[in-house]
């Protein structure tokens, strides 16, 4: 038997079993069940995340396409915490991930750069730690990119300047260092860019600063980092670019 054929044979039995045993054979909900299992849910919103059932369709919070396939995760300020598990780089058809306003820690997977369907990756206002992964310049659908509000370090990915579909990127109150990668002159579909209360230091980059004419950059705010020629102040603001002050000024 050839080996690609002993493959798909391997896997229909194996599905078999599990449908015999009453187990899920559909890897998302496997995926989803064990994400489950990783987060503490005081307020018991996965109480439908059942692994018995054929797929993960009809559990609460959690969107199928035609095909039963996950597109979406709608759990946003839902009172869970805990760690993001790397096995949920496995949901390839997911579009959107809203995880926002819970209190996940630990760091970011670098397989969620294998969602090259996401559209949107709303991880903010969480205790999310570590690099942002460069992984996540691949995911060339993306549109809103929300990381803000964590306690994110490192330098910022210069792959991001890949996500040539991007509207909105913030990365606003986390503790990121290095300079603003000059690959941001690549998004000009940004409408809006948020960077202010790091510890971003250097020049910021002509092509980011060129977005607001070649582009269309409506908001920069930059304010609160170490940025060279400013001085760190609060609530200085130029309708577009928001800024420290300037040093001589
Ligand atoms: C996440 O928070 C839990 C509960 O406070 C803690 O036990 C765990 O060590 C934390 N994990 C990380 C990676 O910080
Ligand atoms: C997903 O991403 C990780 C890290 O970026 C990689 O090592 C892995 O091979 C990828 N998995 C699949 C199934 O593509
Ligand atoms: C995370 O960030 C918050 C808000 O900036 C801060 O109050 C907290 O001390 C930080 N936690 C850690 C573990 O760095
Ligand atoms: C993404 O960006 C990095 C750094 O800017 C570059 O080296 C890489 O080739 C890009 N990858 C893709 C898939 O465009
Ligand atoms: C700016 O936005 C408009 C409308 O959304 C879009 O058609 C246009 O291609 C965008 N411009 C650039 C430079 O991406």
């Amino acid at each position: 038997m050839a080996a690609h054929q002993f493959a798909v044979a391997t896997a229909v039995l194996s599905c078999l079993l599990a449908l015999a045993t009453f187990a899920s054979c559909n890897t998302e909900g496997d995926i989803l069940y064990k994400q489950r299992l990783a987060w503490k849910d005081p307020n018991n919103v996965l109480q439908s995340w059942d692994p018995t059932l054929v797929d993960p369709c009809t559990w609460f919070h959690v969107t199928c396409n035609n095909d039963n396939s996950v597109i979406r995760v709608d759990l946003g300020n839902a009172g869970i915490s805990g760690p993001l598990i790397p096995d949920l780089g496995g949901l390839q058809n997911l579009q959107y991930l809203e995880l926002y306003d819970n209190s996940l820690n630990g760091t970011i997977p670098a397989t969620l750069g294998n969602l090259t369907k996401l559209i949107s990756l709303d991880l903010y206002e969480n205790q999310l730690t570590g690099e942002i992964p460069a992984t996540l310049g691949a995911i060339s659908n993306l549109r809103y990119l929300r990381l803000h509000e964590n306690n994110l370090t490192g330098a910022i990915p210069t792959s991001l300047g890949n996500l040539t579909s991007l509207q909105e990127l913030k990365l606003q109150k986390n503790e990121l260092s290095g300079s603003i990668p000059s690959s941001f002159g690549n998004l000009k579909t940004v409408l809006i860019l948020k960077l202010n209360d790091n510890m971003l230091s250097g020049m910021v980059p002509l092509e980011v600063l060129s977005l607001l004419i070649s582009g269309n950059l409506t908001e920069i705010n930059i304010a609160e980092n170490d940025l060279t020629g400013t001085v760190r102040s609060s609530g200085f603001r130029v309708t577009a670019i928001i800024q420290d002050k300037l040093k001589n000024a």
